[in-house]
């Protein structure tokens, strides 16, 4: 009985915090002013067409997708660069990536309550030159001496899910040509089981200073990236028919100097 109720999410510090905010929260301290609730809708298309400036990409430029996924934001970048790679630690989702690429398209079934679930079919925009775009397993914390000259790279909702985020971080300069851009979102979302607490970014406090994640990247990234700005940028992650996961990344956007 104890070790049940030690086990329980809803005796932790976190679940109190939640159902504190989710039944007495008033909206300003639930959504940030800005919000808008459908702009969550296509976060991964947003990621380009908020955060790029494609008019400061040369003729021919080349991006870099860091755990890409199932590669949707590697299609959107295809709209203005010439090749892009999207790079994943997942195997399957690499596999369907490729199936995307290859076919435009994959079906799959879409839960809707339990095991209960309805066709849906993924389609890549067919206005999108799939040729452009190829996807490859790798790890983004040891990465190939190949990769390197990217116009872009973008690091989606990516360094809270790794265990070493400096290791990646620190591949950045490399990957990246002069005047480069670099975009990272990130809803800051630090977790033990996959960050060890000691190479978290921020969100920890220590010899009572508060530590922020954009505040630490701009110490690591400083010396050889120009920060531009940061924007909020909503998602929305659906479970199933009734749940869904909210978030609002933080893009910050970069240039390689
Ligand atoms: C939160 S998801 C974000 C995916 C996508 N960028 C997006 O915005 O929807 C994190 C992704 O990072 C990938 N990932 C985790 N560790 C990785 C690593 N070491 N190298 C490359 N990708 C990794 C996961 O497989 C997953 O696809």
């Amino acid at each position: 009985m104890e070790d049940m109720i030690a086990n329980n999410f809803y005796e932790t510090d976190r679940a109190l915090t939640e159902y504190l905010l989710f039944h007495y929260g008033d909206p300003q301290e639930l959504l940030p002013p800005s919000f808008k609730f459908l702009a969550a809708l296509n976060f991964p298309t947003q990621c380009v067409t908020e955060c790029l400036d494609s008019q400061r990409l040369p003729a021919k430029s080349r991006a870099l997708d860091l755990g890409c996924a199932v590669g949707r934001a590697s299609f959107e970048l295809a709209r203005h660069c010439t090749e892009v790679v999207g790079l994943d630690y997942s195997d399957r989702f690499i596999t369907i990536a490729g199936h995307l690429r290859k076919n435009g398209s994959f079906l799959f079934g879409c839960i809707e309550e339990g095991d209960l679930t309805h066709p849906c079919q993924a389609i890549v925009p067919p206005d999108i030159d799939r040729e452009r775009v190829r996807f490859q397993r790798g790890d983004a914390m040891h990465l190939a001496p190949e990769l390197s000259g990217f116009d872009v790279v973008l690091l989606a909702n990516l360094i809270d899910r790794l265990s070493e985020p400096r290791r990646c971080l620190d591949e950045l300069p490399r990957l990246l040509d002069r005047g480069g851009q670099l975009i990272i979102t990130s809803p800051y979302t630090w977790m033990a089981e996959y960050t060890p607490k000691e190479n978290w970014l921020g969100g920890y406090e220590h010899g009572g200073k508060r530590h922020r994640t954009l505040n630490t990247l701009k110490e690591i990234l400083s010396p050889n990236f120009q920060f531009s700005e940061s924007k909020d940028l909503p998602f929305l992650i659906r479970e199933h028919s009734r749940k869904f996961q909210l978030g609002i990344a933080e893009a910050s956007i970069w240039t390689r100097i």
